[in-house]
């Protein structure tokens, strides 16, 4: 089937050609496919989107941590892989999160799809993956199998602001930089990578009501108030709780320690992942509230007001 790749991207190629489009963050243009914004080319864009809802096969052992990009999808991976792995790698130097970066850990779908050979070759072991897409985009068989997701989301002020820092560190040299004013506008319009940033998390948000064991839904605020709880919270979802042995030796200290911002960061000051980003460019402030060093009063007062009648009647807080 892989093979069947290049004809596939092939026959997208008019598809895209054809869908709605508006400046772009990563790439010169983003368009928009149901319903959401994503880039034509570069790693997660329309096409492995595409082939993803084609080939993807969900099992139903399966985890998927779905995010937006900038809202922690970096720090999730790090926490769901030391969880699922901490009897194979114990808190020695040799911890793969301290050898790679979390991408390199934690696959997304629409990477994946791109792979002739698969991350996870035992059949027998849980599959953990991350993905960008959107509810409503995500492959019928995950739809159709019990596997469960994680979805993490971050108040939208922190996210735009990290996600200009982040584009104009990695964007095509050739393209002007995006200014504070100007990726204001657009993510306030709802153009931003897979975006309307509201969109995505209300279709996350009440697909967890109506899923509450298959789906469980964080927000970054709460994991940075309050990590060692949702460390457990988050092993309790995925079927592996910590024993009372566990919790008396400091095991769930040791993963809070070994995801934490410092820890990650320091390890990745140099290299790249495999897709060819610089590890450094996934690891900036860390912080909740950043935005109010960048962002004026009056457009952290707009985007409150977008976001409070945008998420009207459902019980979302940062
Ligand atoms: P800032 O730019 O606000 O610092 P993503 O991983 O989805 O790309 O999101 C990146 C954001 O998460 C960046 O935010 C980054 O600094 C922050 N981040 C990365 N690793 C983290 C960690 N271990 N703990 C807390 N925040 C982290």
């Amino acid at each position: 089937e892989k093979a069947n790749l290049a004809l596939i991207f092939d026959r997208y190629k008019g598809l895209i050609a054809g869908l709605p489009k508006q400046k772009g963050w990563l790439t010169e243009s983003l368009y928009m496919y149901q319903g959401h914004w994503f880039s034509p080319t570069k790693l997660i864009s329309i096409g492995t989107v595409m082939v993803s809802q084609e080939l993807f096969q969900a099992n139903p052992t399966d985890i998927y941590l779905v995010t937006q990009p900038k809202s922690g999808t970096t720090w999730i991976k790090a926490l769901a892989f030391a969880i699922l792995n901490r009897t194979r790698h114990t808190n020695v130097p040799t911890h793969p999160l301290l050898m790679f970066n979390p991408h390199d850990c934690v696959p997304y779908i629409e990477n994946e799809v791109l792979r002739t050979k698969p991350t996870y070759s035992d059949a027998t072991s849980t599959r953990l993956f991350a993905t960008h897409m959107p509810y409503t985009s995500l492959p019928q068989s995950i739809h159709d199998s019990s596997c469960r997701i994680v979805y993490m989301c971050r108040n939208p002020k922190d996210v735009l602001v990290s996600l200009i820092h982040f584009v104009n560190k990695v964007r095509d040299k050739s393209l002007d930089r995006i200014t504070l004013e100007e990726g204001f506008e657009m993510f306030c319009k709802g153009v931003s990578p897979c975006g309307p940033y509201w969109d995505h998390v209300k279709g996350y948000y009440k697909a967890s009501l109506k899923h509450p064991t298959r789906i469980l839904f964080l927000t970054y605020e709460n994991m940075k108030r309050d990590t060692r709880s949702n460390v457990k919270r988050l092993a309790d979802f995925l079927g592996c709780p910590f024993t009372e042995e566990e919790e008396a030796k400091g095991v769930v200290e040791e993963i809070v320690s070994l995801c934490s911002f410092k820890r990650l960061s320091d390890r990745n000051k140099h290299g790249t992942i495999r897709e060819g980003l610089p590890n450094e460019v996934f690891f900036r402030e860390g912080k909740v509230g950043d935005w109010s060093n960048h962002l004026t009063k009056e457009m952290g007062q707009i985007l409150d007001e977008i976001t409070t009648q945008k998420f009207r009647g459902l019980d979302i807080t940062f």
